[in-house]
């Protein structure tokens, strides 16, 4: 198992220090140039994430407890930073995001935002960088929420962009923005009613209540619920699970389930038509179509490839 805080001296410090190559070194150290502080040797921001990598998978966790892992400017550029390295990076296969703590994210940070006018959230274009994780995504690795406790605001729009959301039994989830005069800016407002219905999701913004993570798992906001304990564990699993298929028909079916999201049924049939298609210009097609016709395990790639 190894471990890495990105985006600040210690990834220059980590990088120089350990005796090998980190796959995101080059792309940590850039970033953590960039900050001036670092560069002027004065103090820097401690990470506000940490990533660990074990096997195919990749761990972030968000790392900002006595905030309840409010989502800052920071957190954002670390988090979409290190997950697009990661996506980048052929050996890994999954990607889990959770919270250290007792929250999984309490949104974005109300603090940095409060004295913000309309040409400042304009300018800053404050949030924009979120959509990378789910459109910018080259090498289509699946992104797993481990939600660990709770997710409001930007927090459960974070989880609801992932490709997968599994929930402890101490989660809860809202999108409580309009107690602070604002609108979810993440996505809530349309994810929330494609995966739970426009009746739930209007009642949930609406009334800013908070959804327990037995009533998100009726509701199909999360896939699967298990006591704490369980939770890495269990989004441990899953990974493993989908690392052990074809990686290239793993991407091709994230690329249909966007495409689901993004455009009109014949549209989206059509392009999942173009993906199964391509399938079979792939070794794996003719791998796993093999095997299950001799009766054996397939022995698929094991990397990612672009497609
Ligand atoms: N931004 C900044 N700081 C936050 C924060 C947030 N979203 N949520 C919690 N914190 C901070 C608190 O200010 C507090 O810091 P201090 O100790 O320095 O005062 C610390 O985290 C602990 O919080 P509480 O003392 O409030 O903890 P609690 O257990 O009493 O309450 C809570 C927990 C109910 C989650 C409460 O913190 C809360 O309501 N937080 C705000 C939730 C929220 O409204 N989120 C939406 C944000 S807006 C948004 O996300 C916009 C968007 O669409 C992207």
């Amino acid at each position: 198992m190894r471990s890495l805080q990105l985006l600040s001296s210690s990834a220059l410090r980590l990088g120089s220090c350990l005796g090998h190559s980190w796959p995101w070194q080059h792309a940590a150290a850039a970033a953590a140039a960039s900050y001036s502080a670092a560069a002027a040797g004065a103090a820097v921001p401690e990470a506000a994430i940490e990533i660990t990598q074990q096997g195919p998978t990749a761990l972030v966790e968000l790392n900002r407890p006595k905030a309840l892992n409010a989502l800052s400017s920071q957190v954002m550029h670390e988090l979409v930073d290190a997950v697009m390295q990661l996506d980048a990076e052929p050996s890994v296969r999954a990607i889990i995001i959770t919270g250290r703590g007792k929250a999984f994210a309490a949104g974005a940070d109300i603090r940095e935002m409060a004295g913000l006018d309309q040409a400042q959230a304009e300018q800053q274009q404050l949030f924009a960088r979120w959509q990378e994780l789910s459109t910018g995504r080259k090498g289509w690795t699946p992104l797993i929420a481990a939600v660990n406790g709770i997710a409001l605001g930007g927090g459960a729009e974070l989880a609801m962009l992932c490709d997968v959301i599994i929930a402890s039994t101490a989660a809860s989830f809202g999108l409580p923005e309009v107690t602070l005069g604002v609108i979810p800016g993440i996505g809530g407002t349309q994810r929330l009613p494609r995966l739970v219905g426009r009746a739930r999701a209007m009642d949930a913004m609406l009334t800013a209540r908070r959804i327990s993570a037995e009533e998100a798992l009726s509701w199909g906001l999360v896939s699967r619920l298990v006591q704490p304990e369980q939770l890495l564990p269990e989004a441990q699993a899953i990974a493993d699970k989908l690392a052990s298929f074809s990686p290239g028909a793993v991407a091709r079916l994230l690329q249909a389930s966007h495409a689901a999201d993004n455009m009109l049924l014949d549209a989206a049939l059509l392009e999942e038509r173009r993906l199964f298609y391509s399938c079979f210009g792939t070794a794996d097609q003719r791998e796993g179509m093999g095997a299950f016709l001799e009766k054996r395990q397939p022995v698929f790639t094991k990397n990612k490839q672009p497609i």
